[in-house]
């Protein structure tokens, strides 16, 4: 399929050309003088996530502006697409990226039930997929493909440090509360491995739908638990209504989870996080030149500060950028391309990054704690953490 829908491309009208002979006859463009790549972003700009994908977009603009508009001496060319967090939509969404508007790359998305619809169109076309947040594991685990690369975190990871920690603590019995969809689910499979492999228990799973906050009927049952910590994942506009309403509720369980229930909404969230402790990728407090230089340039831009998807979104860009660089432009040259993206080694904001078999980050898992307004770095969970990408045959 994918060679056969490739050839209707523009790149492949290009290549056809050339194969006809026309190079003869009519002056073609160097790579470098050719048309822009043209770059997809696929990601929410409306409901819970909106600030979300805004923040990865901030980012991937700034590094293209860093890099002068061209990557590997090709103009970026970015065109956006309000995804809406709305899987139902995500086949003919990506589908209108890549059919109607053509593009060359598709960078999408944030919600893992959108991916699942954005995988299912880049593989049977064959567009090269960063992906900027999703964690969605199937993407790098038993539906890997060689065009899909992420520069965010598998579902698993961040849960899975958290559960660690928990753990190697002594704490005995947990149980995990999230959105009833494939990110909540997944983060308390790696929360569950990475507890009970230190000692701990699990006990119990409660959940509502996506993107649902009437959190009452969960917090209600809490007490009844007798767990000694309660782990949660939620995220964006969700996640500052289910810490508000957990502080509220007077609990004596102390909240943890995967990072994203305190990442960039700890000024709403106020004094309702203070103390709340996650495991995440990236966190405040992280001091290398990279990150400070980001840091700056991101609030300049954006007006707020970075945070990890905001993280996300520039090292998707870095890679993407990396991978043209390679082939000089030449998108076509996708052996070429891939290989320098899977041996990428990225100087992130989040420290220094690379890329397992699967395509997936290699990453710190850092321990943080909400302290002041900050998600501030306690310590490292889990060093250079791999997602186990089963099933994967790259
Ligand atoms: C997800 O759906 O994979 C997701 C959404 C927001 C934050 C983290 C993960």
């Amino acid at each position: 399929m994918s060679k056969l829908y490739k050839s209707s491309t523009r790149r492949g009208v290009l290549k056809g050309a050339a194969a006809v002979g026309l190079a003869g006859v009519f002056p073609m463009p160097t790579i470098a003088q050719a048309k822009p790549v043209k770059v997809g972003l696929m990601l929410p700009y409306s409901g819970t996530f909106a600030q979300l994908g805004e923040n990865i977009t901030h980012a991937i603009e700034m590094h293209v502006a860093e890099k002068g508009g061209k990557f590997g001496g090709r103009e970026i060319q970015l065109v956006k697409l309000d995804d809406e967090s709305k899987p139902e939509l995500g086949l003919q969404n990506a589908d209108r990226l890549i059919k109607r508007d053509n593009v060359d790359v598709l960078i999408g998305t944030v919600h893992s039930g959108v991916q699942m619809a954005i995988h299912k169109a880049v593989t049977e076309s064959g567009t090269l997929c960063i992906v900027p947040n999703a964690g969605a594991v199937a993407v790098t685990r038993n539906l890997c493909a060689k065009n899909v690369f992420r520069a965010s975190f598998s579902n698993w990871q961040p849960a899975y440090g958290m559960g660690v920690a928990l753990g190697k603590r002594g704490v005995k019995k947990a149980a995990w509360i999230t959105w009833d969809y494939a990110a909540g689910a997944e983060s308390g499979e790696g929360f569950k491995q990475g507890f009970e492999a230190n000692g701990g228990q699990v006990v119990q799973t409660l959940t509502l739908k996506f993107p649902e906050t009437n959190f009452q009927p969960l917090l209600a049952q809490v007490p009844g638990l007798g767990v000694d910590a309660i782990g949660a994942f939620f995220a964006g506009g969700g996640a500052i209504n289910f810490v508000k309403d957990y502080a509220a509720a007077g609990l004596k369980v102390p909240l943890v989870g995967s990072g994203f229930l305190t990442e960039g909404v700890l000024g709403p969230q106020g004094a309702a996080a203070e103390g709340v402790e996650t495991a995440l990728h990236y966190g405040d407090g992280l001091e290398n030149p990279k990150n400070n230089a980001f840091r700056t340039a991101f609030k300049a831009k954006a007006g707020r500060d970075a945070d990890v998807y905001a993280v996300q979104g520039y090292d998707s860009a870095q890679l993407l950028g990396i991978g043209l660089e390679a082939v000089k432009g030449n998108i076509d040259n996708e052996a070429a391309l891939y290989k320098a993206m899977r041996e990428a080694k990225i100087d992130s904001p989040r420290g220094p990054i690379s890329f397992s078999k699967s395509q997936e980050v290699v990453q710190h898992i850092y321990l943080r704690k909400a302290t002041g307004g900050l998600n501030k770095v306690t310590g490292i969970a889990v060093e250079n953490l791999a997602d186990p990408g089963t099933g994967c045959k790259l």
